[in-house]
């Protein structure tokens, strides 16, 4: 059988902010002198049995708030990186979420210098190649999006597309209409959660009225078969995290995860981890705990990893290099 640690792949479904592992928390925190509701790591680790997302959301956003300055982010982003590369990860496609930085007083300028330079260190360093991507929070109003886009001026350059996240449920993709048109006219990739929580209506405005590349997601599109024929038909990729989908309760336990189901409906499917340090695994956990639970063949696996470098922000000659 295939080690599914060391079968090269790509993420394209990654907070950065959601890798933020207790001890660098806390280790930031007493830096930064910011004071966390959870003083230690045990006490951390013990708050991670979530009832939804909105309650993952909630010790998502208060963690966060240790990272401060460009140097956190760096550390956080590098961090991630070394665990990736581990974890057989040649590309990411890495999401951050600015609005939580700057409604902080942190400015947006420190988050991307921090990311960006683990980002450039690691395609040197653990030969990863990696994309930005700019998320927006969808339960903040689309006029803030909209301003911090317009705003990012020379930071515009250091991005390489944007995506929509945060809580779904009563915020759909349409309300971001205008941010999306700009942010293609801008050259940007685009993507967005839908279908995590939400139903099948969110994943179709998400690609009727977005226009996304690739659904962050999108699950819950199974309970629509024509939406499911549309989505094999047009060879959308859905990313989804297996993990993540279990720990925030959209899916019972892994053994019911459909990700199988759906590669074998002809679905152009992903497997990723969300946001590892609260969901109990990084990208290799995932593919070893699709076998563990559901079977995962070396076939499968070979074509979930060979999904990821298709439906990735990768340039073409470093798609064929990982191919
Ligand atoms: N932000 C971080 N993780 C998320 C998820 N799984 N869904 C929506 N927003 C998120
Ligand atoms: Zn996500």
């Amino acid at each position: 059988m295939k080690d599914l640690y060391t079968l090269p792949k790509a993420e394209l479904h990654l907070h950065i902010e959601g890798t933020l592992e207790p001890e660098l928390a806390l280790e930031l925190a007493a830096k930064n002198g910011v004071e966390l509701p959870h003083g230690s790591v045990e006490e951390l680790r013990r708050q991670y049995d979530f009832e939804d997302l909105s309650s993952f959301l909630d010790l998502y956003y208060a963690t966060m708030s240790v990272l401060r300055e460009a140097a956190d982010f760096e550390a956080l982003t590098a961090a991630y990186l070394r665990r990736a590369a581990a974890q057989g990860l040649r590309h990411v496609d890495v999401f951050f979420d600015p609005q939580a930085h700057v409604s902080r007083g942190v400015p947006v300028e420190a988050v991307i210098t921090g990311i960006r330079t683990a980002l450039d260190a690691a395609r040197a360093e653990l030969g990863i190649t990696s994309t930005l991507v700019m998320c927006f929070l969808r339960d903040r109003p689309a006029a803030e999006a909209l301003a911090l886009l317009e705003s990012l001026g020379d930071q515009l350059g250091r991005i390489d597309g944007i995506g929509l996240d945060s809580a779904e449920v009563g915020h759909p993709p349409a309300l971001f209409a205008e941010v999306y048109d700009r942010a293609r006219a801008a050259g940007l990739h685009v993507v967005a959660h839908a279908g995590e929580e939400a139903g099948p209506d969110y994943v179709r405005e998400a690609l009727d009225v977005l226009r996304v590349e690739r659904v962050d997601h999108g699950i819950q599109c199974l309970q629509d078969p024509a939406l499911v024929e549309r989505l094999v038909a047009e060879r959308v990729p859905l990313t989804v995290c297996p993990f993540s989908n279990v720990r925030l309760r959209v899916v019972g336990e892994l053994a019911d995860h459909p990700v199988l189901r759906m590669l074998e409906l002809g679905l152009f499917v992903s497997v990723n981890s969300d946001d590892p340090a609260y969901f109990g695994g990084y990208v290799g956990d995932n593919f070893q705990g699709l076998r563990d639970a559901l079977g995962l063949t070396d076939e499968q696996a070979e074509t979930l990893a060979r999904n990821s470098v298709d439906a990735s922000f990768a340039t073409e000659e470093r798609k064929r290099a990982l191919r």
